[in-house]
């Protein structure tokens, strides 16, 4: 998708996959990871995710990155938070105890940026992406992080010739086929829905070295 296309869903309040509860998968699953709350979590795409606390809170640092400085801006004004400038080269954005919230296109992020990521957190990230923008992001996490970074994943399925995206059908081959270099990826979980009367089913990956 455009960045246009997100400035506007930005600007018009049209952000129903926003979630006011802590995702379910994530309390359940990220323990699986046994990081034990330990080391800096990239939340790429990350929107204004109450994920990014429940992560914090659980003593990791957290890296989001988001193209909408108005997403950042509700984060820190809902959860009256408090935040500085974040100084950085290529982005804008926040620096808060234990986060930094960098605005601007994931894309952009270096080696650098991630050299202390420890695991990433994707909940509607690769979804949010068509499908040629999710072989480059595949390729972009695989270039920027340190080797053998795991990964907690939630992806839906569904027909994609029945309704458009975003949120787009991800089937677990795909991430199977992108993420080839993980040794183990399982799904852990998954959950049946219906969307605009179309049956979806969400599943929670563990991509692991
Ligand atoms: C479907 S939302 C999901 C947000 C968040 N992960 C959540 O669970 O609520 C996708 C988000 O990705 C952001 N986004 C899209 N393309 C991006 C890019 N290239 N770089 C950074 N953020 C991007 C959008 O602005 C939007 O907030």
């Amino acid at each position: 998708m455009q960045a246009a296309f997100w400035h506007e869903m930005w600007a018009g309040g049209v952000v129903g996959f926003h979630q006011q509860e802590i995702n379910r998968f994530l309390r359940d699953f990220w323990p699986q990871l046994e990081l034990d709350g330990q080391g800096q979590v990239l939340v790429p795409l990350c929107g204004k995710s109450l994920d990014m606390l429940w992560l914090r809170e659980l003593g990791h640092d957290v890296l989001g990155v988001e193209l909408s400085q108005k997403a950042l801006h509700e984060f820190l004004a809902e959860n009256a938070l408090n935040a500085e400038p974040v100084q950085h080269e290529n982005y804008c954005g926040y620096q808060l105890p234990q986060m930094t919230l960098l605005c601007g296109d994931f894309f952009q992020l270096t080696p650098q940026d991630c050299a202390q990521v420890k695991a990433v957190y994707d909940r509607a990230s690769i979804i949010a992406l068509p499908p040629e923008m999710r072989r480059d992001y595949a390729q972009h996490l695989q270039k920027i992080l340190p080797l053998g970074t795991p990964f907690l994943m939630v992806i839906m399925e569904y027909d994609q010739s029945a309704m458009d995206g975003p949120p787009f059908s991800v089937k677990e081959s795909e991430v199977r086929e992108l993420f080839a270099e993980f040794t183990s990826i399982d799904v852990v979980d998954e959950e049946k829905f219906e969307r605009k009367g179309n049956a979806v089913t969400e599943k929670v990956l563990l991509l692991r070295p």
